[in-house]
């Protein structure tokens, strides 16, 4: 009896340690992350054209839905809750009430960079993917924004929770995007719009965030599975798209009926944005994925 007494006596003493320790783990993380969302970034900005004809405005509408703008901004750019789970609450603000508060170096620092004009680093914001978008296309959608009627919304705010902030600093999701961009990089050259295996890789930014960096596809780190889907492998492997025409792409993005008849979810691969892309952005983007090495499904 007394032999077990102390066992558990020990039992509990190294519960308490354990549960000691990871306390002083997860407080650690949640202010280190928290001290890495404070941080302050200079970053000049720099300048582009912004067109006002009509056809620039509405092309600029076309690039706000089909690079994901409007996914998490709201179709009409006015903000919404995004998500709202035990790992954070997301709202991307409205877009209609600072637009024209805005210059063209605060957009160059909001979508390239990921950074307010304060210098904060703006959280989900997934600037690593729009640092490639050229001036011509930022130009259109800063167009289209300041065309828009200021119409204001309440909106909650932001929230990173204990575990995005764990997320965050094992480095499983980019909480801060700004950390993941080359501030002072020169801004790569534009490929021409054609349908090339270079634009088709200019517009692929669009498809990593859940096909992954080498787009074969695979659970999404952190991502609960109901609600985003397994994305499939968009290289040409066997486990992938092989036999998929430029015709059967472009059904797909525009229906999400696949060659074989049957459809994807349209709640997890989001048909509603590839619509958006032309006929020539999508011969572009499968010329791409044909140049790329063919990777078995889930080396994302
Ligand atoms: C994955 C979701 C997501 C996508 C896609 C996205 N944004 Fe954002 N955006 C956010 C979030 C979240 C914030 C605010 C973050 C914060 O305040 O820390 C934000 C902030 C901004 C801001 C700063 C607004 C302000 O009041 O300071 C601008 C401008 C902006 N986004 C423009 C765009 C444009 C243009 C695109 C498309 C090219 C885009 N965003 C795509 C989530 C997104
Ligand atoms: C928000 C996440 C998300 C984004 C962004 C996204 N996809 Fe998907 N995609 C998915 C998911 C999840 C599936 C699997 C859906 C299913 O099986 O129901 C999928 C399926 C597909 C399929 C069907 C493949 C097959 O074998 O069934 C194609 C093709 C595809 N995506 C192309 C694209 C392209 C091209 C882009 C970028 C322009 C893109 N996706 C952007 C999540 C995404």
């Amino acid at each position: 009896m007394k032999k077990w007494t102390k066992v558990l006596k020990w039992l509990g003493i190294g519960l308490g340690v354990l549960v000691m320790v990871l306390g002083v783990a997860l407080g650690g993380a949640y202010a280190m992350s928290g001290a890495r969302m404070d941080a302050h970034y200079e970053i000049a900005g720099r300048s582009f054209d912004v067109p006002s004809d009509e056809a620039a405005i509405t092309e600029g509408r076309r690039i706000f839905m089909s690079r994901g703008c409007g996914e998490c901004h709201g179709e009409d750019a006015r903000g919404r809750v995004l998500i709202d789970i035990p790992l954070m609450r997301i709202a991307p603000p409205n877009l209609t009430t600072m637009a024209s508060t805005f210059s063209e170096p605060d957009w160059d620092r909001a979508v390239r960079h990921g950074v307010s004009p304060t210098g904060r680093p703006y959280v989900l914001m997934p600037a690593h993917e729009l640092w490639y978008m050229s001036d011509a296309d930022l130009g259109r959608v800063v167009a289209y924004l300041r065309s828009l009627p200021a119409s204001p919304s309440e909106l909650p705010a932001n929230e990173i929770r204990l575990i995005g902030r764990v997320l965050h600093v094992l480095g499983a999701m980019p909480v801060v995007p700004a950390e993941l961009v080359d501030h002072d990089a020169p801004r790569p050259t534009p490929p021409a719009v054609a349908e090339t295996v270079a634009y088709g890789e200019y517009l692929h930014w669009a498809c990593i965030n859940c096909h992954g960096e080498h787009m074969s596809g695979g659970p999404m780190p952190g991502a609960p599975e109901d609600v985003m889907g397994i994305p499939a492998n968009l290289t040409f492997h066997e486990t992938g798209l092989r036999g998929w025409t430029r015709e059967d792409l472009y059904t797909l993005m525009q229906t999400g009926r696949r060659p074989d008849g049957t459809s994807v979810n349209p709640e997890h691969m989001p048909v509603r944005i590839s619509r958006h892309y032309t006929e020539l952005e999508v011969g572009a983007l499968y010329l791409y994925l044909r140049s790329l090495p063919e990777r078995p499904f889930g080396e994302r």
